[in-house]
């Protein structure tokens, strides 16, 4: 089954409730929650209290991408602050299968993120452990950037080591994706397609229609 979720870092963010009302009326399931700390990444985003303002305006999956050194600091504010699934960058955290068996006790659904240099195989040890991996197809740290065409083969190198092993784990990806590159994409194996700017620049639920006009295709 494919989803989309709509990072909400391409919102604007003086009407977000509005928009966030528009996604909560479409099929969308998930909402993916970009948080930055300005040290794992250049760029400062949000954090706590936006994270709880967003989960009194919608009833969708909370999506929560950590973009954030030592994530494990955060996870049970995160959680009680309403978060449904909280992504770590193997690259920003020592103690990763700790932390995704923390956000499992939790409640949480856990993910594990690779950027764009970051071998896939260095996702392989947690596979059995996370409900998704999100392979990032641009450098994180900010919206509105070129997909990086390089990350297919990654996406298709993961995607085929989970079906190799029966694994019920999805494949997330998020940065760049628009409609030019989706179906490429689907086909190699993402499920979980995170896009901000495809969204929230222009007429957001006839982006989304858009979007699931090409995702339904490829059920
Ligand atoms: C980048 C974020 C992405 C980004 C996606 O660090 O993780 O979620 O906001 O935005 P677009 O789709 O505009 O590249
Ligand atoms: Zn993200």
């Amino acid at each position: 089954m494919n989803y989309l979720a709509p990072s909400i870092l391409a919102a604007d963010f003086c009407e977000l409730g509005s928009q966030l009302d528009i996604i909560e009326q479409s099929e969308v399931p998930y909402i993916h929650v970009d948080v930055m700390d300005g040290m794992f990444v250049p760029s400062i985003s949000f954090g706590m209290p936006v994270l709880e303002c967003v989960r009194t305006r919608t009833k969708r999956f909370l999506d929560v991408h950590m973009m954030v050194q030592s994530p494990e600091r955060y996870v049970d504010e995160f959680m009680r602050l309403g978060a449904d699934g909280i992504t770590i960058h193997v690259e920003a955290c020592d103690c990763v299968h700790e932390t995704l068996a923390h956000i499992k006790s939790l409640g949480g659904k856990c993910g594990i993120a690779i950027n764009p240099e970051t071998p896939v195989e260095q996702a392989f040890p947690y596979l059995e452990e996370v409900d998704m991996v999100l392979v990032m197809t641009v450098r994180p740290g900010f919206g509105g950037q070129s997909y990086i065409r390089s990350c297919l083969d990654k996406i298709k190198g993961v995607r085929s080591e989970i079906s190799k092993r029966g694994l019920p784990v999805d494949v997330e990806i998020d940065g760049g994706v628009r409609l030019g590159n989706l179906k490429e994409n689907l086909d190699a194996g993402a499920n979980i397609i995170v896009t901000g700017s495809a969204i929230f620049k222009g007429d957001i639920q006839q982006n989304i229609d858009d979007f699931y006009n090409i995702m339904n295709e490829k059920k």
